[in-house]
């Protein structure tokens, strides 16, 4: 990955994630008192846009992500579990995301809007599980080392193939 999509997929996953967890303080605990009882905050529907703009933002970047880092990563067979864990979770995000804006039902709305909320905070850590993840050691590329060493990264060819 170029240091220029790393930056950019993780702003674009910056303001996603803090923009819906924006939405769930503001939703829950920022009540205002109004004249005919507690009103939502003025900050909540801001909160919603920019998650939408975010969202929008974020199906373009894993259309981008697929081609230049998940396929090569997967036949790489490297960080499959976490990186596969990742790209599930941002699919469910994305079909659950858009069944909030078509479901009529109330109950159903709020079962599928629990679902992605939660589904949504997890992907967090999860996030930085991977992103952050050290590598087994691979031995060809370590010769005369005993220290653990990361390959090099997908978008650079690997030496010695
Ligand atoms: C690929 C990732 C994601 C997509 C495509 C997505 C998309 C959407 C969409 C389309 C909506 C409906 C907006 C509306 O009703 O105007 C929504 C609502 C919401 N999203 Fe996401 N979202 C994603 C990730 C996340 C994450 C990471 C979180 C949590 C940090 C989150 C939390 C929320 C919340 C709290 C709502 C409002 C739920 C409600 O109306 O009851 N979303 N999202
Ligand atoms: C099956 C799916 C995936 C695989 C196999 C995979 C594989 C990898 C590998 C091998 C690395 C190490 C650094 C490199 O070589 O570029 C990495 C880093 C990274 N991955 Fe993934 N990944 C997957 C999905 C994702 C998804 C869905 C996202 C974003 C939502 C993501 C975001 C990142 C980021 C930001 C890094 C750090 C990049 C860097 O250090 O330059 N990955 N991934």
């Amino acid at each position: 990955m170029t240091r220029g999509l790393r930056r950019l997929a993780q702003a674009v996953l910056a303001l996603l994630w803090a923009s819906g967890a924006a939405w769930l303080v503001l939703h829950h605990w920022g009540q205002r008192a109004g004249a005919f009882g507690p009103e939502p905050s003025a900050a909540e529907p801001w909160a919603l846009r920019a998650h939408g703009v975010a969202a929008t933002a974020t199906v373009a970047l894993l259309g981008l992500l697929y081609g230049l880092h998940v396929a090569p990563g997967w036949r790489a067979r490297r960080r499959r579990r976490s990186g596969g864990a990742l790209f599930g979770t941002a699919v469910a995000l994305a079909l659950s995301g858009d069944l909030l804006y078509y479901l009529a039902d109330e109950d159903a709305r709020a079962a599928v809007a629990l679902a992605h909320w939660a589904v949504g905070l997890a992907g967090l850590p999860l996030f930085v599980a991977h992103r952050w993840r050290r590598e087994r050691r691979h031995p060809e590329l370590v010769s005369g080392s005993t220290e653990p060493k990361e390959p090099p990264p997908l978008s650079q060819p690997r030496r010695g193939s």
